[in-house]
C-alpha cells in the first residue's frame, strides 16, 4: 500500500496504531485536531487538522489507498457538541474517500450502535441498529453512510463495533473486553483482506463471556486470542452483587444504557488513570 491515513492518531488507541499502521504501507499519514505527537515513526507525517473541515479531509485523503477513522469525541455528549466531529466528520470522511477514489474506509464504530439491546440476546452482526446515546446514534449514521457509500459509490468499509478496549477493570469488561494486541490484529485484518464489501464486525477478545456473535464476520479473518476470563474473578468479587434491575448491567451498552442522553457514560467505567490519560 502507498499511502495510508489515520485519523484520530492523538487518542488513546491511536496512539497503540500508529506504529503497526506506519509498517503497512509507505508513507504514513496520522492526523488529529490536537498538536503532533513528540515523535513520528520513519515514514510518517503528521498533519492537524478538524474533521468536521470537508476541505481538510479531503486534502488530507489526497492519493490515499485507504483511511483508518478514529477520529471522533469517544464518549456521550450534547447533540450539539458531537454533531461536528462525530456526525459531520464522518460524512466528511467518506466524501472525502470517494472523492479521492479512496479503496476503503477502516472505521472505529461502537457496540453503542446497538447498546440497547439486552445482553441476554446474543446478537449478531445483523442486529438492526438500537441506540443507547447521542454517541451510539452517531456511529449509526457512520454506518449507513458506510452501506450507501458502498451500494452507490463502490467505496468499501469495515465497521469495526468496539466493546471496550481499555483494561479491565469492571465486571462488564470480562465480557466486553478487546486487548490492544487483538485490536491491532482487527485493524491488520480489516485492511489486509482483500475484499470487504460493506462489513460489520464486533471489536471484542476471545472472551468466555463475549456477548456478541462475529459469526457472519468470518471472511474478515478475525482470531482474537486474549480473554478476559482470567480477570473474572477478582472483578466479580470486586463488585460485590450486581443490579439486575439496572440497565447497565443488562444491556449492552452498559453505564451508556442507563445514564440521561447528554451525560458522559465514560465517567462510569472506572477506568484506569491509565486508560484516561491517553484519552
Ligand atoms: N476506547 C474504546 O473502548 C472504544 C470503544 C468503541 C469505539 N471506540 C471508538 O474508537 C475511536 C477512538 O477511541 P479512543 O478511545 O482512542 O478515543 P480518544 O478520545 O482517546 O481519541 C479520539 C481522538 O479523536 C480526536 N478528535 C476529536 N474531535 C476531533 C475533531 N473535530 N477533528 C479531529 N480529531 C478529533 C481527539 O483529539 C482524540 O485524539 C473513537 O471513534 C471511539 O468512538 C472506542
Amino acid at each position: 500500500m502507498k499511502k495510508l491515513v489515520l485519523t484520530g492518531a492523538m487518542g488513546r488507541l491511536g496512539s497503540y496504531l500508529r506504529e503497526p499502521l506506519s509498517t503497512m504501507c509507505d508513507e504514513f499519514v496520522s492526523s488529529d485536531i490536537l498538536d503532533a505527537p513528540c515523535k513520528l515513526y520513519a515514514n510518517e507525517t503528521f498533519v492537524q487538522a478538524d474533521l468536521a473541515d470537508l476541505e481538510a479531509m479531503v486534502d488530507l485523503l489526497d492519493g490515499a489507498d485507504m483511511v483508518v477513522h478514529f477520529g471522533a469525541i469517544g464518549d456521550e455528549a450534547p447533540f450539539e457538541t458531537l454533531l461536528g466531529p462525530n456526525f459531520i466528520g464522518a460524512y466528511n470522511i467518506w466524501e472525502a474517500a470517494h472523492r479521492n477514489e479512496c479503496r476503503r474506509v477502516v472505521y472505529a464504530s461502537s457496540i453503542h450502535a446497538v447498546g440497547m439491546h439486552k445482553k441476554t440476546d446474543f446478537i449478531g452482526i445483523d442486529a438492526p441498529h438500537k441506540p443507547d446515546t447521542f454517541y451510539g446514534l452517531a456511529k449509526c449514521f457512520a454506518e449507513d453512510l458506510a452501506s450507501m457509500y458502498w451500494d452507490k459509490r463502490g467505496l468499501e468499509s469495515v465497521c469495526m463495533r468496539i466493546l471496550s478496549c481499555a483494561q479491565v477493570t469492571n465486571p462488564r469488561a470480562v465480557g466486553t473486553w478487546l486487548s490492544y494486541d487483538d485490536l491491532v490484529h482487527l485493524v491488520t485484518q480489516s485492511i489486509e483482506t482483500p475484499i470487504t464489501g460493506f462489513s460489520v464486525i464486533y471489536g471484542v477478545s476471545n472472551n468466555d463471556r463475549a456477548p456478541v456473535d462475529n459469526a457472519k464476520a468470518q471472511h474478515l479473518g478475525y482470531r482474537p486470542k486474549d480473554n478476559a476470563e482470567q480477570f473474572a474473578q477478582a472483578m466479580f468479587e470486586e463488585a460485590g452483587p450486581l443490579d439486575p434491575q439496572d440497565a447497565g448491567n443488562t444491556h449492552h451498552g452498559g453505564p451508556f444504557a442507563s445514564v440521561e442522553l447528554g451525560n458522559s457514560g465514560i465517567a462510569a467505567l472506572n477506568l484506569n488513570a491509565d486508560d484516561v490519560a491517553k484519552s
